[in-house]
């Protein structure tokens, strides 16, 4: 049965004093929670992956060391295993710190650092042989939706970032669906939108791949995913999680996001 995820981009925001205060917050209402739901015998929450900046991998990690249903990631990586690349960070440095993922393809990074579709399939590749999961991303914009080419856009964007690996990797990978007009917009998609596109996500790894691995595979929504809007997001058959930017920055929020698939 696939994952229920819910993960945090903190993007670049936050200092690292804000940073702990953020996780320890965090790490009481997990506590509480968790022990309230072995007490209550309800399932236990989803998994839950938090993507700080680089620098402060190590120490987010030492709070969570051990801590189950806690993972921490990194918000990229470089597509070469090391080398003169100066202000870049390779896969199996992330890997070495202990840290378990990594986001690739984020519409960010496609939009601000020109990160194609060639280069998004390296980074997965040293990704996953540096023994990362990836959460691997892909969006339409809005002039893309408006002119009815969103399914299209986000098949290729798959096909050619993702959808050249072998079944058996596929189990190190989630997708993330996020519309770029959603993102940090305020406008979410709507539940229905949502669904649709999952769908349709989860109709191309199973076309490629099979029945099974199509439903083994989490498909995570990003984009405005709030503590209000979650939970309906939620409820839709395909949508298995959220990809949360801003939501994520106040420990609350996030935790009220966490608590969405009750
Ligand atoms: P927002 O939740 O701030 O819209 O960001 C979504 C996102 O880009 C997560 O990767």
């Amino acid at each position: 049965m696939r994952k229920k995820i819910v993960a945090g981009n903190w993007k670049m925001n936050l200092n690292l004093e804000e940073a702990k205060v953020l996780v320890s917050e965090l790490k009481v209402s997990l506590d509480n929670h968790s022990a309230e739901r072995v007490a209550q015998n309800r399932p236990t929450l989803p998994d839950v992956v938090l993507f700080p900046p680089y620098v402060y991998l190590t120490r987010i990690l030492d709070v969570f060391f051990n801590y189950e249903g806690v993972s921490i990631g990194a918000q990229n990586c470089h597509h070469k295993e090391h080398g003169a690349y100066t202000g870049e960070v390779s896969a199996s440095m992330i890997r070495s710190v202990g840290a378990s993922h990594v986001i690739i393809g984020h519409s960010e990074r496609r939009e601000q650092f020109g990160e194609g579709d060639e280069l998004l399939a390296e980074k997965v590749k040293q990704s996953l042989k540096n023994d990362l999961k990836v959460i691997f991303c892909c969006g339409e914009k809005l002039p893309e939706r408006e002119s009815g080419k969103h399914f299209q856009v986000v098949s290729d964007q798959l096909h050619k970032g993702l959808m050249w690996l072998e079944e058996d990797q596929l189990k190190n990978v989630v997708i993330a669906y996020e519309p770029v007009w959603a993102i940090g917009t305020g406008v979410t998609a709507s539940p229905g939108q949502a669904q649709e596109m999952h769908a349709y996500i989860r109709g191309l790894v199973a076309d490629k791949y099979g029945k099974k691995a199509a439903d083994n595979m989490s498909i995570l929504y990003g984009g405005s995913c709030n503590a209000k809007n979650a939970r309906e997001l939620f409820t839709n058959a395909d949508v298995d999680g959220g990809l949360i930017g801003g939501a994520s920055l106040k420990s609350a929020d996030f935790f009220q996001i966490i608590q969405s698939f009750d």
